[in-house]
């Protein structure tokens, strides 16, 4: 049976109706007009008891979907009316933005790990040690006794107790050669202290050690280690390395080891040798059986190089200015 239209004016008369109304209170006037005391829906109800089954069943249908179409529209408006609140209050978040202040790698951080990368590359491991040393580990296992002119030649500052802080990162080689033997492949890191301050000397500043015991180790092995790590750090195709003799306590025979910059001019970039007999036999490793070189330079040196820095006290000042204009 098809569709009877009890409701005067349809169910889709009213559904137009309903879906033009714009505000809750058109909405109630037009629900009271329906479904109020005197309402044409109330009326019609109240005829039902006259009318047949399958007019009451298309009445109450028609009574449901109306009052579906009021409350789907109540729920319309009423978010309509949020959203229009919402849109009025809304924050502008493009207004006074604060500046943006990023923090920036530190360039000696940023040099360690460039500086980690290739020696761990080449089968070195990193070690640390502590910076108040004591003399043993600072002066005397590395062939520097009392009496030497080294010591006073690197204007340290002592403790109290007698102990140092820690003048080169060589200490941490003679504890690693103590505690794991031969052979062994390290580099120590770390800070450093001196009695000297101006434009490239700090009274704190960094080393880096490398440190490389077995068996048949020679000069070349060296020299080829140093070349290729210089090579990578400084990004180069090639360098030029100017080998001079030198004097450590601790190696034998000593080298300084200069670097062609770019501007043509000789730098000098670290210190090393064969590591001293003495030295070996002081961590309980025998130079007959194992021999090797260490090479030790200033890791804020070469930083200041790599990245064209002229002042090694703005590493310190900690001048966020500064680390910005750095670029990292
Ligand atoms: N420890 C030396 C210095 O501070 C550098 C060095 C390290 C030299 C290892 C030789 C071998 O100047």
């Amino acid at each position: 049976m098809g569709r009877l239209f009890i409701f005067e004016h349809g169910v889709y008369v009213m559904q137009e109706k309903i879906k033009n109304i714009k505000t809750l209170a058109e909405l109630q006037a037009l629900y009271a007009e329906v479904f109020g005391k005197n309402g044409t829906m109330t009326a019609k109800l109240k005829q039902m008891k006259d009318l047949d089954n399958d007019a009451r069943a298309a009445l109450n249908r028609e009574n449901m979907e109306l009052r579906e179409l009021f409350k789907t529209r109540q729920a319309e408006i009423e978010t309509a009316v949020m959203m229009a609140a919402l849109e009025s209050q809304r924050l502008d978040v493009s207004l006074n933005p604060l500046p943006e202040n990023r923090g920036t790698i530190h360039p000696l951080t940023q040099s360690l790990s460039d500086i980690a990368i290739i020696l761990e590359s080449f089968g070195y491991e990193m070690w640390t040690g502590p910076e108040i040393e004591d003399d043993w580990h600072n002066f005397t296992a590395l062939n520097t006794p009392e009496y030497h002119p080294a010591r006073d030649m690197q204007d340290s500052f002592f403790l109290e107790n007698g102990n140092v802080m820690r003048t080169q990162t060589s200490a941490i080689q003679i504890r690693s050669m103590e505690k794991t033997g031969a052979p062994i492949k390290m580099f120590g890191i770390g800070a450093t202290y001196r009695k000297e301050m101006d434009a490239t000397h700090s009274p704190m500043f960094h080393q880096i050690e490398g440190l490389y015991i077995d068996k048949n180790i020679t000069m070349s092995d060296l020299i080829a280690d140093v070349r290729e790590f210089l090579k990578r750090f400084f990004e180069m195709d090639d360098i030029k390395l100017r080998i001079r003799p030198s004097y450590f306590p601790f190696t034998e025979p000593s080298i300084e080891i200069d670097m062609m910059w770019r501007d043509n001019k000789w730098l000098e970039i670290m210190g090393a040798g064969m590591v001293h007999p003495n030295v070996l036999r002081n961590c309980n490793i025998n130079p007959d059986e194992y021999q090797g070189f260490a090479f030790g330079f200033g890791w804020d040196r070469l930083a200041m190089l790599k990245y064209g820095l002229n002042d090694i006290r703005q590493f310190y000042d900690g001048d966020v200015r500064w680390l910005r204009a750095t670029g990292f």
